[in-house]
This record gives structure tokens, sequence and C-alpha cells, in this order.
């Protein structure tokens, strides 16, 4: 993450040096030939900005208001399973590093540490839910987030089934230890796999049964967009899941505009996907994402230095966004409009009347 391309590679290659081959492997493949994987990062370098020049940004603000809520900064940790892979104190460190930040936590159905321990050191959080083939699995932890303090239900609709991932060689990575710290004595792990028969339907279901808003995550397309909308969801999340589910699934940059524009003011557009430096933000903000979330990034700096690596490097992207801002002459997250980036080379846009890209 970070300033620049070069800090975010450094990183890698010490979390690579820290980790097993095994676990870095698991934690930094994609599905399939890996295209999408890919193609997220290099996609976000393909949205030019259009700066505009002589604002007065004495003062950058970056705050942003998600569901109601104030944040300090319009990045957050997205979900991501099994973290004591990375780190002996996991998740629980995770959420410390979030915190110090100022960052928005999600945390992962997959958490390898119990919820109520990673919600007491956690500052905002949300809970992601996978609908698991036993329904009542889900039921139970979902509610147990919201007693526990998740301020939202993150539902992710992309993994009905899990991608072939070619660099996940050891079937015995994630023990049952690991994998179901969070279900109880005695589980099924069959019954606790992701359930092919997730739907719009579940979107209400899991609102009615947390009290909670709901967040569908993994939408790449305009109608399911608006479908998540009529299911009842406050937010959608525009994701592949970093690469590690459908194989030539489109790049999140290019999903993006499309998902903000069928959505418009009916619901908030969050975004993830090879977000690796201030101006990847930058970008995503400017192409309507409301909130933008960094998956591997996160977990390296666990891997590399605990809560104190991620509580840094957290707080360097959010010092390079603020730069990005200024740089390019807004000085609130309110000013990052669309017209402040041209899509991704070749793919137009419709945004505010205009039928082609603003550039061309
Ligand atoms: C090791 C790993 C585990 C993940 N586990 C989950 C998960 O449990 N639930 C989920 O919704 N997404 C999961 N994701 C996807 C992330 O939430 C996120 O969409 C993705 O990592 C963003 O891309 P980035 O890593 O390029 O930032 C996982 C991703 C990785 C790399």
């Amino acid at each position: 993450m970070f300033s620049n391309e070069a800090d975010h590679r450094r990183l890698v290659e010490r979390a690579r040096q820290v980790l097993s081959a095994d676990v870095f492997d698991f934690y930094a493949g994609g599905a399939g030939d890996e295209t999408t994987l890919a193609a997220n990062e290099t996609s976000w370098r393909g949205v030019r900005l259009r700066p505009r020049v002589l604002r007065d940004v004495s003062l950058i603000d970056p705050r942003v208001t998600v569901l109601g809520r104030e944040l300090t900064v319009p990045v957050g940790v997205a979900p991501v399973g099994y973290q004591t892979l990375a780190h002996p104190e996991g998740e629980v460190a995770m959420a410390r590093g979030a915190r110090r930040a100022g960052a928005l936590l999600t945390v992962s159905s997959r958490s390898s540490r119990r919820i109520e321990e990673v919600a007491a050191e956690a500052g905002p959080w949300w809970f992601q839910a996978y609908v698991m083939r036993d329904h009542g699995l889900t039921r139970e932890l979902v509610r147990r987030a919201a007693a526990a303090g998740a301020t939202a239900i993150v539902l992710t609709g992309d993994t009905p089934y899990l991608g072939r991932r070619r660099r996940d060689r050891d079937a015995g990575l994630i023990p049952d230890e690991v994998f179901g710290v969070n279900l109880g004595a005695g589980f099924d792990r069959a019954l606790a796999e992701q359930a092919p028969d997730v739907t719009y339907a579940d979107v209400a279901r899991l609102r009615d049964v947390s009290g909670l808003p709901v967040v569908v995550k993994g939408v790449l397309r305009g109608d399911d967009a608006r479908e998540c909308v009529a299911a009842g969801a406050s937010g959608v999340w525009v994701s592949n899941h970093g690469g590690r589910q459908l194989d030539g699934a489109i790049p999140t940059a290019e999903a993006l505009p499309e998902v903000a524009d069928a959505v418009g003011d009916a619901a908030e557009v969050y975004a993830d996907g090879g977000v690796r430096t201030g101006v990847d933000v930058l970008r995503a903000l400017a192409l309507g994402a409301r909130m933008v979330f960094v998956g591997r990034p996160a977990l390296w700096c666990l891997a590399v230095g605990g809560a104190e690596a991620v509580a840094a490097g957290l707080t360097e992207l959010n010092g390079a966004l603020s730069r990005a801002m200024g740089l390019a002459g807004a000085a609130t997250t309110a000013e990052i409009t669309r017209e402040l980036a041209r899509s991704p080379l070749g793919i137009p846009w419709r945004s505010e009347g205009q039928t082609t890209d603003p550039a061309t």
C-alpha cells in the first residue's frame, strides 16, 4: 500500500520472508490463471486523473459518513479469514491496528479469533456473513456479531462455491481448530461451508435477524446492484473477492462506474480489489465509491509487524490519500466527483447526462 507501488512491493517481499511459502501463497493467490487478480491492480492504473487547480486545499478533510456514521477516513479493512496464520494474535491485532488508524474493520465469518475477542479491541466494525449450508449457523453468528457491537452485516454474494486456486497446495492449511473457532464444539465442517442456495431473500433475513443494515459484497453489475437495493440492502460492495473466485471476472475499477450509476442515491457503494496506493483510493472514490477497502495489504502488515504495522500501514495510506486529494484540488471527499477521473481506457460510462467519458 501506501505512497507508491514500490512501497507496496517492498511490503509484500517482507511478508514473503516472514511467512511460510504455503501461507504466503494462500494469501497472495487468485483463482484459475489469476487474470482477474492481476487485472485488479493494473486497472486502477488505467484510471487517469483530471486534477483541478487553484482550489484552496490548505485544509484536507478526508472524513466520510458511512451508513449514518462519521468515519475519519474513507479506507477500511476488507474481511479476510484465518489471520492467525499471519500472526499469532490474528484478527485481534488487526482490530487494534485498524482502530488506531481510524479505519473501519470488517470481521470475516472465517475469523480465527472469537468475534467477541476481536470486538473488544475494535473501533467501528462490520461483520461479514457467509450464508452457510446450515443456515442456522449463520443466524447464530450474525446474532453474536450484533450483540458484540457490529454496526452492519456484509453478506458476501460471490462465493456460492470456493474458486479453485492453483497456489493452494496444502489441503490441511486450515485445520478444524482454526476453521471452527466461532462455530462451537463438534461442528460439522461440511455444513459450515458456503451455501450455493444463497439468494436475494437472504438480505432481508440477515437484516431481520441482526437488526442491522445489510451490505452485499461481490457485486459487479448494475442490474444486480439494483436487485440488492430492491431486496433491502443499504450498501453494495463492488468486489471480485480479490480475484479469488471467478477468474476472468471484470476488475473492480471497470465495474465500479456501472454499479455506482445503477444505484445512484438509493444506497451506498463501496469497492475493493487491487487498491494499493493513496492515488488508487482517490481513483475509486472518483469512480463512485463512498468507501474503499484493502485486503491483502493489511494482511501483509499484520504478518510483518502485528497491530503496530497495521496501524502504521493504514495511517500511511490515509496520509497518501490526503496528499493526493490536495494535489487533485479536492479538499473534502464530497469534492471527489466523477469528473476528477476518466474511466479505465476504452470503457465509457454514463453520468449526469453524459453518455461518454467526459474527457473524450
Ligand atoms: C486470504 C484471503 C482471505 C479472504 N477471506 C474472505 C472472507 O472470509 N470473506 C470475504 O467476504 N472475503 C474474503 N476475502 C476477500 C477480501 O475481502 C477482499 O475482497 C479482497 O482481498 C480485496 O482485494 P485485495 O486483497 O486486492 O485488496 C479474502 C481475501 C484473501 C486474500
